[in-house]
């Protein structure tokens, strides 16, 4: 560490928001140490989220379209798969990833400890390091520590034949019934994987729906859809308990409407998803009064700065109002930055893309039609069975739903059921940060043969003139 250890900012947390909020305050000119406990830089998403599973969702659905290719002539017989190949190469992406962060804390000047950070004052952080532990004076202190998976009473995680997550990106085996606990995006991602590997799915859901953030109408159209693929679902079910034996683990069930109707399912193995909690032990928030609300989230002003003016938090150990985003904390490390180095911080939580990356996928930004209840609002939908694009990549599931202000037009919140909804979802935000109208998105000229056009036949479609359907 350089001497005399004194930094403008110390970032504790290298997952996305602490990396970024650490590039970018450095970019501003301000000295920045970013402090993880693992020893490289990436935090859940680059090591045990996003970027695995996004790996192993694309090699799984490459595997699943080998065969379905056979109808465009693609005569791909036989298509097999090497799970510790897919293994290894999703190893391979991450280590990639996260050697792409050490670059850029070089280039960035940053310097990045690995170490167990505690915050010993309001000016102060403790690293604790294989060589000894090292105190940091810092002018302000960001703290960007995440989250972790939220355990199920009954159901203990040992990430063998019960995982969280983490063990579901590492089988060595494909399970045969794979029991998965909360339809939300971890299950179905996951879910997914499994199941185009041959993995039996059942997915356990305590509410009557798919997705809860989702829009209610495309929550609907992704469960057919998942269900057609070979998903099956027990909705507004809520799990007892659970036993394990050598090669299975069984489940006691019972509808949320009637606890006494019980009913025992049995797999070889269960993951668990039913979110995730803030990652705070060991920071000593407590001795130092730092706020945090009932559920364990540290509370911050619009700012994003705690109780204890010196001391900001971002990303998931944050806030439960906001989802639980790379993206989104991204955004709020970028924020921080430029507040501490005099800018004005912003971001615009009305405009944060949601993606869950299945096939089809769904991408959603701004209100849900459950969210315009008492607004007046008009609705424009395009399927994709009418988008010629998506028609000859057999992949004309699904719809996209754009809502916008009946008096003023502009676009309040656009949902995406189909192919490639995560990549046609920008083009919304980003109508959505001009304040734009469904009008001005059907103005636009979209190139086809492209599955934005049916972005643009939605927006057409407010005002009840598709072209196409
Ligand atoms: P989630 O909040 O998306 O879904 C959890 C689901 O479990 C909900 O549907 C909930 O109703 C259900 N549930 C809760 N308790 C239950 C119980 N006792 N029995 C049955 N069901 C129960 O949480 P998830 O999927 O664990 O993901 C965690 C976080 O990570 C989320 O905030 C998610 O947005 C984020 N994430 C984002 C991804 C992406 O952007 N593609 C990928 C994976 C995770």
């Amino acid at each position: 560490m350089s001497d005399p250890d004194r930094f403008d900012l110390v970032v504790i947390g290298a997952g996305p928001g602490g990396y970024v909020c650490a590039i970018r305050a450095a970019q501003m000119g301000l000295k920045v140490a970013c402090i993880d406990r693992r020893d490289a830089p990436g935090g859940t998403c680059l090591h045990i989220g996003c970027i695995p599973s996004k790996a192993l969702l694309t090699a799984t659905h490459r595997f699943e379209e080998a065969e379905l290719a056979a109808e465009m002539g693609v005569l791909a017989r036989s298509v097999k798969y090497d799970l510790n190949k897919m293994m290894a190469y999703k190893e391979a992406a991450v280590a990639a990833n996260t050697q792409g962060v050490n670059f850029l804390f070089k280039k960035n000047g940053i310097e990045s400890i690995v170490g167990e950070a505690s915050i010993a004052a309001p000016d102060k952080v403790a690293v604790a390091t294989p060589d000894g532990t090292h105190t940091l004076a810092a002018g302000h202190i960001v703290i960007a520590t995440g989250s972790e998976p939220t355990p199920l009473s009954g159901v203990e995680i040992d990430e063998k034949q019960i995982v969280s997550s983490t063990g579901a990106l590492a089988f060595d085996r494909v399970p045969k019934h794979l029991l998965v606990i909360g339809a939300g995006v971890v299950g179905l991602e996951l879910g997914s994987v499994w199941r185009r590997l041959g993995a039996e799915v059942t997915v356990v859901e305590y509410l009557d729906r798919i997705v809860p953030a989702a829009d209610a109408e495309i929550a609907t159209g992704f469960r057919r859809a998942l269900e057609k693929q070979g998903i099956a679902f027990k909705l507004a079910t809520k799990v007892l308990g659970a036993e394990t034996r050598a090669r299975s683990v069984s489940l006691t069930l019972a509808p949320v409407a009637d606890e006494a109707a019980t009913e025992t399912l049995t797999a070889s193995h269960v993951l668990v998803a039913v979110g995730r909690r803030a990652h705070t032990e060991g920071l000593g928030l407590e001795a130092l009064g730092i706020a945090c609300d009932a559920h364990g989230f540290i509370e911050t002003d619009e700012n994003r700065r705690t109780n204890i003016d010196t001391i900001f938090a971002i990303g998931d150990v944050a806030s439960t109002k906001y989802p639980m985003l790379a993206h989104k904390a991204e955004d709020e490390g970028v924020a921080v930055a430029e507040y501490l180095a005099g800018g004005a911080g912003h971001v615009d939580y009305n405009v944060i893309p949601s993606v869950v990356y299945t096939a089809p996928e769904v991408a959603w930004v701004g209100k849900t039609e459950e969210e315009l209840a008492g607004t007046e609002y008009r609705v424009g939908t395009f399927p994709f069975s009418a988008n010629g694009r998506a028609k000859v990549a057999q992949s004309a599931v699904g719809f996209v739903k754009i809502l916008a202000d009946a008096a003023t037009d502009e676009v309040l919140g656009a949902h995406i059921l189909g192919p490639q909804a995560g990549e046609l979802i920008a083009e919304l935000a980003v109508a959505m940060s001009f304040k734009a109208s469904s009008e001005d998105i059907a103005r636009i000229c979209h190139a086809h043969p492209t599955l934005s056009e049916a972005v643009r036949e939605a927006a057409l479609a407010v005002d009840k003139r598709a072209l196409h359907i």
